[in-house]
């Protein structure tokens, strides 16, 4: 019924979890963790991000090296989300090894991604694969980047290619990770060094010589207004691609999204939301079969602007406040301005001390099911990160894993949150 009055695709009603009995989750609702190719493979050497590691001068605190050799750990991953009790796995396709150079497609490199889609199936596992997960290849960020018109028929075609070869087994696809992130950083009080985007250009520049390219640009830093349309053209022509290759197949977008809310009269929130959010949620109406919820906290805003977080609230390594309850809020929204599913794809907190992720979970856990329980289709959680892995320019301080990782022996050790999370995840639900 709902599902009619909102225009489901068939691909998504069929997969769709089944309305949940009170206090419980629907049937079939996913449980998982997330990765990013970049972020845990490891040697992921013919990406612009590995470049802007290398160079020096550089704003990156340390390089990605080896980072959790998921590149080749990929099978032992597998059984650590299984043998927690998830039931699916969200990862990346680093397109930098699939196109290594403009237009050269590496088929062996097809298989490698393949066998880790098969090898979720044959774990239980429902694969959840990122097309394009920030890092992009190197040809393509010194060809400009999302800066250039040409850039969203290069992401299509791209994508097409890779659909073909592996859109069978997986579960659901998302195109491009949190496209409007830099529209969401400027309204937000992040741990990002004030002088970011002018270190950033001169890195570009840097980058150029290296590469023998006059308009290096990479995801974050690039120019806004330049990368908007494309990116949006990128997505819409990515969503189209893929599902030709599988009409069935429910494709998405990953959106961040804050929970924003106002305070005091003349807020500013819905200026944010246009900014941050509105042209994506009109573009999922037309071009996506669900929306990745990727929440981080919440953002208070009043007639002046975003407010920093409260005085003595918990704050995350991240700078970022601590507040479970912001999913909820973010599903919501987001639910409400695309009229899409849900998937949350991305959501998590930065802290060395795992006592604060064990009492996280549940918290957040009841905000998704208090959203199911008034309407709102959820098709999934899917917790970020499956490991504690390379947080882009921050290093590997920031701790988002469930799983700890040896930087030396890369040791997998989960965590007291990876068994709580887990129980939840057996349950299907937060136990009574
Ligand atoms: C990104 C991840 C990142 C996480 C935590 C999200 O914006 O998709 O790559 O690690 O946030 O900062």
């Amino acid at each position: 019924m709902l599902a009619a009055a909102i225009g489901l695709s068939a691909s998504i009603q069929s997969s769709a979890a089944e309305p949940a009995p009170a206090g419980a989750f629907p049937k079939g609702f996913l449980w998982g963790a997330a990765t990013a190719g970049h972020q845990v493979e490891g040697n992921d050497v013919n990406s612009d991000v590995w470049l802007l590691e290398n160079l020096k001068p550089t704003i990156f605190a340390e390089r990605a090296g080896d980072a959790c050799d998921s590149f080749n750990r990929w099978p032992e991953d597998l059984d650590l989300v299984r043998s927690l009790g998830l039931n699916s796995y969200r990862f990346s396709l680093e397109w930098s090894r699939i196109e290594p150079d403009e237009g050269q497609f590496s088929n062996a490199m097809l298989d490698y991604y393949k066998a880790i889609i098969s090898g979720c199936r044959e774990r239980g596992l429902t694969p959840v694969v990122t097309f394009n997960h920030f890092a992009i290849p190197r040809w393509f960020a010194a060809r400009g980047g999302w800066d250039a018109p040409s850039s969203a028929g290069l992401f299509a075609r791209y994508c097409e290619r890779t659909a073909k070869a592996l859109a069978a087994q997986i579960g659901y696809a998302t195109t491009l990770n949190e496209p409007q992130l830099p529209h969401l950083l400027r309204w937000q009080s992040t741990a990002l060094p004030t002088d970011f985007q002018q270190r950033l250009q001169r890195m570009f520049v840097d980058a150029g010589k290296t590469t023998g390219s006059e308009h290096f640009a990479s995801f974050i830093g690039g120019n806004t207004q330049k990368m908007d349309p494309n990116l949006l053209e990128a997505h819409k022509k990515a969503y189209n691609a893929i599902k030709s290759a599988r009409p069935d197949l429910s494709v998405g977008v990953n959106l961040a999204i804050d929970d924003d809310q106002e305070v005091n009269g003349g807020s500013r929130r819905d200026e944010k939301r246009r900014d941050a959010y509105g042209s994506w949620m009109d573009a999922c109406k037309s071009h996506a079969d669900f929306v990745g919820v990727q929440n981080y906290g919440r953002q208070r805003i009043d007639a002046s602007g975003p407010l920093t977080p409260l005085a003595g609230a918990e704050l995350s390594q991240m700078g970022t406040e601590v507040y479970p309850a912001s999913l909820e809020g973010a599903i919501r929204y987001a639910y409400k301005a695309s009229g899409r599913p849900v998937l949350v794809t991305e959501n998590g907190i930065a802290t060395t001390d795992d006592s604060r992720r064990v009492a996280y979970i549940p918290d957040v856990v009841s905000g998704v099911l208090r959203a199911i329980q008034s309407g709102v289709p959820v098709l999934g959680y899917i917790h970020w990160s499956l490991l504690d892995n390379f947080e882009w320019i921050f290093g590997y301080t920031p701790k988002f894993g469930l799983v700890a990782v040896d930087r030396l022996t890369q040791q997998r050790t989960p965590k007291a949150s990876a068994q709580t999370f887990g129980r939840i995840a057996r349950n299907n639900g937060l136990p009574e």
